[in-house]
């Protein structure tokens, strides 16, 4: 699903409060916005020049008609970009330019979809999950945190209502499954019979070392796996080669970038 027309915006900002360790901002942009699950914008709004580059953040979710939009980011404060970000208030200005890169592709044929959103990875899949929805197509979600708190708000969570589509990990096992995302889907798996499994298709975001191990568990059964790259970036289009990651081709290893043909990646190309 290419949506490759980005654009520079400037937008205010809605509302912009937090949800747990989370925060969820809605900026009011001058024209409605398309874009496919797994895109995302460069995003600025503190004052000054300071940190000097925008800050990627997946879009969640976006609304309107033309002439009148708004976009919605989600975000955990990570350092001083995002810092700034959670300290603006309602009316204060946004710039942002989206959508960029590649999301996610859905299969024609009668797919099973996994999602997996690591930390604050699911607001790389929630997206994912409300296209699914709409077009009726079977999936499940695990989300995973360290702890009970660290789970995304459940009134955040598209289609979560279904029983048995959600499952919640904890490291400590404060909710849900006791345990990582990767030790779940290895349990789920394990109850699947060997059709249904052959329907799954995983489209993952979260820490590397998680998109590195659903990968080593899921690819020698041949499940497909979409995973989402989330490497610093200082363009976020295509020019700086900032953000370029390791890939198999053909037998040789070259280098893409995250922000251009990411930053959903085939794992299989991916040289963990
Ligand atoms: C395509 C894409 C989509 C993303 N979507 C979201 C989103 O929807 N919500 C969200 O909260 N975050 C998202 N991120 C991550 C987010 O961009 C970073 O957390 C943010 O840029 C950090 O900026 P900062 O100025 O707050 O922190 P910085 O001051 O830049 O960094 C603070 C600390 O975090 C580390 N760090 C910063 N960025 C990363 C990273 N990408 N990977 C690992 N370590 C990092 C730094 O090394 C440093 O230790 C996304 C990243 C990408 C590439
Ligand atoms: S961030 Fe500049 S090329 Fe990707």
């Amino acid at each position: 699903m290419p949506i490759n027309r980005p654009r520079f915006v400037h937008g205010k900002i809605l509302h912009n409060a937090g949800g747990g360790i989370f925060y969820r901002m809605e900026v009011a942009l001058p024209d409605r916005i398309e874009f496919a699950p797994g895109q995302f914008a460069m995003v600025s709004g503190w004052p000054g020049n300071d940190p000097l580059l925008p800050r990627p953040l997946a879009i969640f979710r976006a609304r309107g008609a033309r002439g009148k939009g708004t976009v919605e980011f989600v975000y955990k404060v990570a350092g001083r970009g995002t810092a700034l970000l959670s300290g603006l208030h309602e009316g204060d200005p946004i710039a942002a330019t989206l959508p960029l890169g590649r999301g996610f592709e859905f299969g024609g044929e009668e797919r099973t979809y996994w999602l997996l959103g690591g930390g604050v990875g699911f607001s790389t899949v929630f997206p994912a999950a409300v296209f699914l929805e709409q077009e009726r197509s079977e999936f499940e979600m695990f989300l995973g945190a360290r702890t009970r708190d660290q789970l995304p708000p459940r009134d955040w969570i598209p289609g979560g209502g279904l029983p048995g589509r959600v499952h919640p990990c904890t490291d400590d096992g404060t909710a849900g499954f006791f345990g990582t995302v990767t030790d779940a889907v290895r349990d789920r798996l394990d109850r699947l019979k060997t059709p249904e499994r052959r329907r799954l298709m995983i489209l993952a975001c979260g820490p590397r070392e998680m998109l590195r191990s659903v990968s080593s568990l899921a690819l020698p059964l041949g499940i497909p796996v979409q995973a989402s790259l989330e490497n610093h970036m200082a363009c976020g289009f295509g020019v700086c080669w900032g953000c370029v990651t390791e890939v198999r081709e053909e037998g040789k290893t070259s280098y893409r970038r995250v922000c251009k043909e990411g930053p959903v990646f085939d794992a299989r190309e991916v040289v963990w």
